[in-house]
């Protein structure tokens, strides 16, 4: 296995007093793609926003080929951010609405290539267009003239003009008709596949996540609970709030263990309130929610631990929930 490009460490971030990411940490190797699941409030934004520095972390690393990028300087990020690139949610609103699409493809060669001539730049702005399921007549056109989708497939264009190593995509799709979720889905894989571009991809939507990711993060109230191989995760999730989420979605039970009636025989917690704040008890993060907890549970936040090759489980009965 060769060094992951990205290693997240102890990352921490706050809002003013509340406490929206804690003692995150995981690795990301190149061409792998990792899902990050989690509820809305969960973090998932401000975790992929956190490596990228667009907001500040309080505490931590987050090591891009082993330099930790919350110690470069601005220009230093500069640089880096060609290698880092992101997609958001709301493709229309991500793209500068007074530029052409040829012109919102040039920016990031203008800025990173400055020496390149006119022509090539149009060359590859034409190959990218094409290679993202766009007409290149359509070049001279504004985003207002397209649709969701073929926005989305801009802001993809746009990201993948320079052929970044780490690419982060926020719920890509969710915005989208469900016709057309399936298409751009199908074009991140084959970008993915073909460029061995890294991708952590958040997504809300399970089946997504599942057809995309090698291993999937699972993150509850800014705390990462558990990490997996996909299938793994699957077909054997063993946090008590992996469970709820994935016994939620009716398509995945059939192939997903349910929380069921556990060792001890308890039923499981299907209560949706929300979840603890973190600034308040220094128990676990689920603890309010969980069909599973026990007093100890309250005292202190479990750790991630290593349960089976690759998989950690934030849960001191994490041993227990696995038989
Ligand atoms: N700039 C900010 N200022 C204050 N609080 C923020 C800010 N950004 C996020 N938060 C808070 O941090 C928490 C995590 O937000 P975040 O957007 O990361 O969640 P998320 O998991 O991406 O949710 P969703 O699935 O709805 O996109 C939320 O409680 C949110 O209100
Ligand atoms: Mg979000």
């Amino acid at each position: 296995m060769s060094e992951p490009l990205l290693q997240v460490r102890r990352l921490g971030v706050t809002f003013g007093p509340f406490t929206a990411l804690q003692d995150v940490n995981f690795d990301l190797s190149a061409g792998e793609t990792l899902g990050l699941v989690g509820e809305s409030g969960s973090g998932k934004s401000t975790l992929a926003r956190a490596i990228l520095r667009l907001v500040p972390a309080v505490r931590g690393e987050v090591l891009w080929r082993g330099r930790n990028l919350l110690g470069c300087s601005a220009a230093q990020m500069r640089q880096q951010r060609r290698d880092l690139q992101i997609v958001f949610q709301d493709p229309l609103a991500s793209l500068n609405p007074r530029m052409t699409v040829a012109e919102i493809l040039a920016e990031p060669l203008k800025i990173f290539e400055p020496a390149m001539s006119a022509r090539a730049r149009q060359l590859q702005i034409g190959a990218m267009l094409e290679r993202v399921g766009l007409a290149v007549r359509m070049a001279g056109r504004y985003p207002h003239e397209f649709s969701g989708g073929q926005c989305q497939r801009i802001g993809i264009a746009r990201a993948m003009m320079l052929n970044p190593r780490l690419l982060i995509c926020d719920e890509p799709v969710s915005s989208l008709d469900v016709s057309i979720q399936g298409q751009i889905v199908n074009l991140l894989l084959d970008l993915q596949q073909d460029l061995g571009t890294a991708m952590l991809f958040i997504s809300h939507n399970l089946a997504v996540v599942r057809h995309l990711s090698h291993r999937v993060l699972v993150i509850y109230s800014g705390r990462l609970v558990e990490i997996a191989p996909r299938d793994v995760l699957f077909a054997a999730p063993v946090h008590p709030y992996t469970r709820t989420l994935l016994a939620a979605v009716p398509n995945l039970s059939n192939s997903s263990r349910v929380p069921g009636p556990s060792a001890a025989g308890e039923p499981p917690n299907a209560a949706q309130e929300p979840p603890a704040s973190l600034d308040t008890p220094s128990g676990c993060v689920f603890y309010g929610r969980c069909a599973f907890a026990q007093p100890a549970c309250a005292l202190a936040q479990p750790p991630l631990q290593e349960v089976a090759a690759e998989h950690f489980v934030a849960c001191r009965r994490s041993r227990e929930l696995m038989c």
